[in-house]
């Protein structure tokens, strides 16, 4: 069992990686908690649960969007919960994100931990304390930054998790290796078969890994105006898939990811080899796609972009495995370069 912990000057946060999601009854408060989770969770660990009051929501995507919101603090008001309560997530990167958000809107702010249960919120989305919903069609668009009290990242669950929502979750995971951690690279290229059989020793490895790598960048920028930007590497072209192709969020960031590694190789960022040692690794898990996107939708959606700041975004590039930089680009270079990616694929 790993503690790692996110030390921002409001907060401090911590994540223990490797310890029984049972345990999380020890980490609670003794009254005024709830439990938002999703369906899925529910069905497979929900007779596990604490004996305390249980909100469920649609699992997946859809749900994560301010009519939820609103739905989950009338629960919360219905039951009673005021300004010394606590939310307790048990589910994905989805749960924490809307249980994230509601915790510190509902009353202006009550505590909240979270049982992450996927890989990708247990590499990333649970570390950090971003949190959100999405407004329409544009992602994470509204939403704060609170860290929550703590985080359990049990790898045992994520032997029920279905095979794609396991290799989207890997995908974030390469990029921590990308952007920040080449061991971590170097770990992921020789253990294939250990990943894909889902050795929970070697899990407990990686996502502590991922979790030290994250738990560091946020400790040093928690607001995103510096370091924290690299965790964004394939994400803006990522989230353009994403929400135009429907896929789901790791698959559009690898995606995204390819699409950066050969921006930067262009560049002369990164060298020929390296490219296609990153774009070999996420292809090794059948991670890529070709996804058609109009030069129209691009732009309807990279104009949207969060990382936007006038017409430029600060866009993640890769200089080697284990490096990376933000940049200031143009919208009009960003646009043009997936232009000739797409034409030429
Ligand atoms: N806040 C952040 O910093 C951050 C970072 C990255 C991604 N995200 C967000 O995270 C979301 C994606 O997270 P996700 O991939 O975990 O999605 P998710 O929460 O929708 O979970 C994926 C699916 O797996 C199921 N599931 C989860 N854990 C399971 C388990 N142990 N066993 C069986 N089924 C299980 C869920 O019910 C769901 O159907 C996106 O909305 C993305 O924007 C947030």
């Amino acid at each position: 069992m790993e503690k790692i912990f996110v030390n921002t000057p409001a907060a401090k946060s911590e994540i223990i990686v490797g310890q029984t999601w049972e345990s999380v009854k020890e980490l609670l408060p003794e009254s005024g908690v709830v439990i938002i989770t999703d369906d899925n969770i529910l069905r497979l660990y929900g007779d596990k649960f604490p004996d305390l009051p249980v909100f469920s929501v649609t699992a997946g995507e859809e749900s994560k969007k301010l009519s939820v919101i609103e739905y989950l603090a009338g629960r919360l008001l219905d039951s009673g919960i005021d300004r010394s309560g606590f939310i307790l997530a048990v589910g994905g990167g989805v749960v924490c994100d809307l249980a994230g958000f509601l915790a510190s809107v509902y009353m202006r702010g009550i505590k909240c931990g979270f049982v992450s249960t996927s890989l990708l919120s247990q590499v990333d989305a649970s570390t950090g304390g971003k949190n959100g919903v999405n407004l329409g069609t544009t992602k994470n668009m509204i939403g704060t930054i609170r860290q929550p009290e703590f985080v359990i990242c049990d790898p045992a669950m994520l032997l029920t998790l279905p095979e794609d929502e396991y290799l989207s979750g890997l995908s974030e995971l390469i990029k921590t290796a990308v952007i920040g951690d080449k061991g971590l690279f170097e770990i992921i290229e020789n253990s294939i078969k250990q990943i894909l059989d889902r050795d929970c020793d070697l899990l407990t490895m990686l996502v502590t890994k991922a979790v030290s790598f994250k738990s560091m960048v946020v400790s040093e920028d928690e607001k995103e105006n510096g370091l924290r930007r690299i965790l964004n590497f394939g994400h803006t072209y990522g989230h353009a898939i994403e929400l135009q192709r429907a896929v789901k969020h790791g698959f559009a960031v690898a995606s995204g990811m390819e699409l950066a590694t050969e921006f930067s190789c262009e560049k002369g960022f990164v060298s020929a080899a390296e490219k296609e040692r990153i774009i070999k690794l996420l292809n090794r898990f059948q991670l890529l796609d070709r996804h058609y996107i109009s030069d129209n939708e691009m732009e309807e959606i990279i104009t949207h972009d969060k990382k936007k700041a006038g017409s430029f975004i600060h866009f993640v590039f890769t200089e080697g495995i284990g490096q990376s930089s933000v940049k200031k680009i143009s919208v009009s270079e960003i646009l043009s370069f997936y232009k000739k990616f797409r034409d030429k694929s």
